[in-house]
């Protein structure tokens, strides 16, 4: 692929169809993210990075009476979004610079602000942004030591592609650590609480852990390389996968995945 902006568009659209392969297993975090919000009867809710609408449609069970938006910066999982939840309203934006409108009570964002550059800073701008008493609350995977997050740098660095993918800046840095977080947002806020989950999804085989990285994590290291080039990454990616992944009794991968919660009270 050799036009830049297309290139641009490829790393940052996403494909709803493959991130939905898991939507069970996925949307269990925001379901657990959403169980410790303290709100009774928010007025109005923006889901942050809606995606294809999985975490919309949470909020929207929780908060019947709210009005509930969605913000995502991809056309893809947007078109997806407006058709499962037609009668309500997605804006194409980017967090980096996004603000709420109005008196907006609950800010929720699952699995997204890991790829807002400097997101921590993006999140002391939105919980100030928030009126008294309303919620941050936000869920972002803490894998990158996990070996799936490894072996894609490992694999990046060792193939016919190993300049394009230098280039393309692909892995995704390491999360602050949770006193970094709790230092920088507790000035702004009334109570906050930071934990982390570590979650064992059972994946039916190797070839379903590259699936479920094909719709996040993997996403960037691929966008950049041509079919056959990402055959062979994709190839030589499952068979480390396998060495680092054995098989559980039944035949099936265990996939731990630690995500660090951050729930903050304005
Ligand atoms: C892993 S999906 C999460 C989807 C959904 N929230 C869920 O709980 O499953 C991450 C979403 O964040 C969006 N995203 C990534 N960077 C973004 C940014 N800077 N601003 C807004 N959305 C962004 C992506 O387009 C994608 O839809």
């Amino acid at each position: 692929m050799d036009d830049p902006s297309g290139l641009r568009r490829a790393v940052n659209d996403w494909s709803a169809n493959q991130y939905l392969k898991f939507e069970d297993e996925r949307t269990r975090p925001p379901r657990d993210l959403l169980a410790h919000v303290p709100l009774d009867k928010p007025k109005r809710v923006v889901d942050l990075g809606c995606g294809p609408g999985n975490s919309t449609e949470l909020l929207i069970e929780r908060f019947p009476n709210a009005e509930v938006v969605g913000v995502d910066t991809s056309p893809d999982m947007l078109r997806q979004a407006r058709e499962r939840l037609p009668d309500r309203t997605f804006v194409e934006s980017d967090l980096s610079v996004w603000m709420p409108e109005g008196e907006t009570n609950l800010l929720f964002g699952n699995a997204v602000f890991q790829w807002v550059p400097d997101h921590p800073k993006v999140l002391a701008r939105l919980l100030q942004a928030l009126p008294s008493a309303g919620v941050l609350a936000v869920q972002m995977p803490d894998n990158t030591k996990e070996p799936a997050l490894v072996l894609m740098e490992k694999v990046a660095a060792s193939g016919p592609w190993s300049t394009t993918l230098g280039q393309a800046n692909a892995a995704r840095n390491d999360l602050p650590r949770p006193e970094d977080y709790y230092d920088l947002l507790r000035p702004l806020c009334s109570r906050i609480k930071i934990w982390h989950t570590h979650y064992n999804h059972i994946i039916e085989n190797h070839a379903g852990v590259v699936e479920w990285f094909k719709g996040s994590g993997l996403r960037p290291f691929l966008a950049p390389l041509g079919p056959e080039m990402r055959e062979a990454f994709v190839s030589k990616y499952t068979d480390e996968i396998r060495l680092a992944y054995p098989v559980r009794s039944d035949g099936r991968v265990m996939l731990k995945f630690p995500r660090l919660f951050i729930l903050a009270v304005r």
